[in-house]
């Protein structure tokens, strides 16, 4: 896929970081390219890092680490302004005071241009100078056409709709003639019907101009029909970057797969050459995986055929059914597990159907953790420390044989005696030994749900401390809501420990 891309790169990020002065990495380490002419659109959840990275580019904002180039030059320490870039903001700030004319014609007034001719001794002479009142207006007024807005130049810009402000402030951006537009969010503030129009306007707006566009959003129906490609982002990390069919079709892990479009997402186990165990049942795929791995099994609603019970691969019963427009969205039961499929032809709730999934759409990915791993260290009241918090333990698992004494010493099988207080641990906890509970303080330590990902029978979720941001990964049965406040509750003999180095005696 990269290798397609072949064509002139216009700007390369190297291992671009920003971390802010209150620890907050919103950048981590991003590299992507972007080539002349191309719609890219940064997709992701709030504040994984978008405006960030768009704010480096732009020169508004100074990386802590990496480097920018454009056309292959380092432009990381250059100033906005000597950048042939131009933005559109999250917020767009026409000034009200000014009419349309005046907010578009703003930067060119102060904009000095180097001027060349001839003298009477044909001397080539270069000078600086202001652009003239003429050709300021024409300016305008071809930025003006732009986006739609002829004749709108003596209106004050109060009086404009938000879409029609938006695009006051689209042309304010492109009436500078940059080589590459940012644009941030620049439909968030508008209602979805405007929001469709301004998106088609924009993407013609795109190939008239011939420009690079830089596009964020979160929003990832806009993403898919706007780009050229697009990349995704989660805390500050790419997780993939590719066409929007890519993305759609091959999404290379179970959060893209949840983030762009609906999915079906199992957990599966590889039971054999190019063979899959999910729902139970052993399907046939095409991705090649280790044998007894487990695995993410992503299926889109609209892959999943349904047939008259027993003609299919699996068998179920229909629960839901709802009409969305041009087709059916059903959900189907096989056992505890709920698959969501898409079809033109409805069946009716309580009807018996069989289920049937071509190889090549069933997509494999590798699972994203399989456990939580933590560094942690022994109390003097033989509790571990890890992730933020405080958890009781049971450290006679360090030395096989052991025993706690009454004065808090571990005593190994050979009765040595040894005082483990700050020693150093690997801890693991697995993704089925958490608990949370909405009662503060009875767990080891506190934090809010970021992310709640459905995995058919289940729910994967991760709990964010606030200190650190450490993460508890783990999956329940019961439903609870992102940003949930919860404390985490991990039983004492499910918390795995091991020592880091062998204590010294
Ligand atoms: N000046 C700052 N100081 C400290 N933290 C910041 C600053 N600016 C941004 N952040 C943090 O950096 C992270 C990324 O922020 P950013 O604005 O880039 O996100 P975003 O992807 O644009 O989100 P949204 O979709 O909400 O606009 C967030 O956690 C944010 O709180
Ligand atoms: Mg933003």
């Amino acid at each position: 896929m990269e290798d397609q891309r072949k064509t002139e790169k216009i700007i390369e990020i190297e291992n671009l970081f920003r971390e802010f002065e209150d620890g907050t990495v919103a950048v981590d380490n991003v590299s992507f390219y972007v080539r002349k002419g191309e719609f890219i659109t940064f997709l992701g959840p709030s504040g994984c890092g978008k405006t960030t990275t768009l704010r480096m580019i732009a020169g508004f904002d100074k990386p802590n680490g990496g480097r920018i180039l454009l056309n292959g030059k380092d432009i990381t320490d250059i100033p906005p302004n000597k950048r042939p870039i131009n933005t559109v903001f999250q917020r767009y700030a026409l000034f009200p005071h000014l009419n349309v004319f005046e907010n578009i014609a703003f930067g060119l007034k102060l904009k000095k241009v180097k001027v060349t001719y001839e003298d009477k001794n044909k001397n080539t002479i270069t000078k600086i100078e202001k652009l003239s009142k003429g050709e300021i207006a024409k300016k305008v007024e071809h930025a003006l056409k732009m986006v739609d807005l002829e004749g709108f130049e003596k209106r004050s810009v109060s009086t404009l709709s938000g879409g029609q402000q938006q695009r006051v402030a689209i042309a304010r951006a492109i009436v500078n003639e940059p080589k590459i537009l940012l644009l941030d969010e620049p439909l968030g503030a508008l209602d979805l019907k405007m929001r469709k129009d301004m998106q088609l306007e924009l993407k013609k707006m795109h190939k008239k101009l011939g420009i690079t566009f830089i596009y964020v959003t979160h929003d990832q129906e806009e993403a898919l029909t706007m780009s050229d490609t697009i990349v995704v982002m989660k805390d500050g990390v790419i997780q993939q970057i590719g066409t929007p069919t890519d993305i759609y079709n091959e999404p290379k892990n179970s959060f893209v797969a949840d983030f762009i479009g609906e999915s079906n997402i199992f957990s599966g186990t590889i039971v054999g050459d190019k063979k899959v165990k999910f729902i139970n049942h052993v399907f046939d795929c095409v991705d090649q995986f280790e044998k007894n791995e487990k695995v993410d099994v992503v299926v889109r609603p609209e892959d999943v055929v349904l047939l008259d019970e027993g003609k299919g691969q699996v068998d179920g019963k229909i629960v839901s059914s709802i009409f969305k427009g041009v087709h059916y969205e059903m959900v189907m039961m096989v056992g505890k597990t709920e698959i969501v499929i898409q079809d033109t032809v409805e069946r009716k709730v309580g009807e018996k159907v069989s289920l049937d999934i071509k190889p090549d759409l069933i997509h494999i990915m590798e699972k994203e953790f399989s456990s939580n791993k933590y560094d942690g260290y022994i109390t003097k009241k033989n509790t571990v420390c890890f992730g933020d918090g405080e958890f009781e333990c049971d450290v006679t698992q360090l030395y096989p044989g052991s025993f706690v004494d009454e004065e808090g010493y571990l005593i190994t099988a050979e009765g040595e005696k040894i005082d483990l207080t700050d020693v150093d641990v690997n801890v693991e906890v697995g993704l089925k030994d958490i608990e949370i509970s909405d009662e503060q303080d009875v767990g080891g330590v506190s934090g809010n749900i970021v992310s709640m990902i459905y995995k058919g029978d289940h729910y994967q979720l991760i709990v964010r401390t606030d200190e650190n941001e450490e993460d508890f990964v783990f999956d329940t049965e019961d439903t609870w809501n992102e940003n949930d406040r919860v404390s985490v509750i991990i039983p004492k003999e499910k918390i795995k420990l091991s020592l880091k180095e062998e204590i010294k005696r």
